[in-house]
């Protein structure tokens, strides 16, 4: 890296206060250079000098096949209609709701809302109950996708919700639980999955990983040079 040159000429020649300066910005050039090398050399690691994709795809597939992040493995359509996520499978899951929630007709509102007919339904649309301001003022309606992101991560869908629920892991127990409610007042048709349009979508999902990754490596270099600016 020519930059070290520079800097250490810098400090051999001059004196006084501008060597002050020149050395800092030495650093910066150099601190600026080492972050270049380092993105460099991620894209190396991340795509080789090959332009060619491999027959066999990476071990990003292969980490995400293994089950790492599930909202990237399987789609709320495809576990709607995977064997065992059913409404009977999704009515154990209510158990974690039923402490402030009920499901019949006609059933109270608790610590929360009445959840009868809610697939389909206006989003904090039930007579008689007080909801958070989030929760009034955010539209729409409970579709089958929304349904799964808000269960996953109630306050992460909704910021300031009142509901005082960390959310369900697992993409099977939210779609039977969604299925569930379905079957308590609401008939929204199930959505269909068709295999081969999955498959397509987790290459996609793959690479998706992959940009994430370049991105991740490439912020972190820029946040190093960052740092490395405000240390001077
Ligand atoms: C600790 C109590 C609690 C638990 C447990 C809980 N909820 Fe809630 N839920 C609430 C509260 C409170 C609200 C209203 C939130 C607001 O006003 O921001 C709510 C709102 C909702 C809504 C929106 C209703 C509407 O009218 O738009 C749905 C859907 C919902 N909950 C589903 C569930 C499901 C399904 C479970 C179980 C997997 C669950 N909740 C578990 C307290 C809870």
């Amino acid at each position: 890296m020519t930059d070290t040159t520079n800097h250490d000429a810098d400090q051999g020649s001059d004196a006084g206060s501008g060597d002050m300066f020149n050395t800092a910005a030495g650093w910066v050039l150099f601190a600026a250079g080492l972050g270049l090398g380092l993105s460099i050399v991620a894209g190396k690691v991340f795509h080789g000098n090959d332009p060619q994709r491999p027959d066999t795809l990476g071990y990003v597939i292969e980490g995400v096949e293994e089950g790492g992040d599930e909202k990237v493995e399987m789609t709320m359509s495809e576990a709607l209609n995977m064997d065992g996520v059913d409404v009977s499978a999704g009515e154990r899951v209510f158990a974690k709701c039923a402490a402030c929630h009920t499901i019949e007709a006609g059933g109270a509102n608790g610590v929360g809302p009445n959840l009868h007919g809610i697939m389909g339904a206006n989003v904090g649309g039930v007579a008689g109950y007080g909801y958070s301001t989030a929760m009034s003022n955010f539209g729409g309606q409970w579709g089958w996708d929304e349904m799964n992101e808000w269960l996953n991560n109630p306050r992460s869908y909704m910021d300031g919700t009142a509901m005082g629920f960390a959310g369900i892991s697992s993409i099977e127990d939210r779609a039977a639980v969604a299925l569930y409610m379905n079957a308590n007042g609401s008939n929204l048709p199930v959505p269909e999955y068709v295999a081969v349009a999955a498959e397509e979508d987790e290459a996609v999902a793959g690479e998706e990983a992959e940009v994430e990754a370049e991105q991740d490596a490439a912020e972190a270099t820029s946040e190093e040079t960052a740092a490395a600016e405000a240390s001077e």
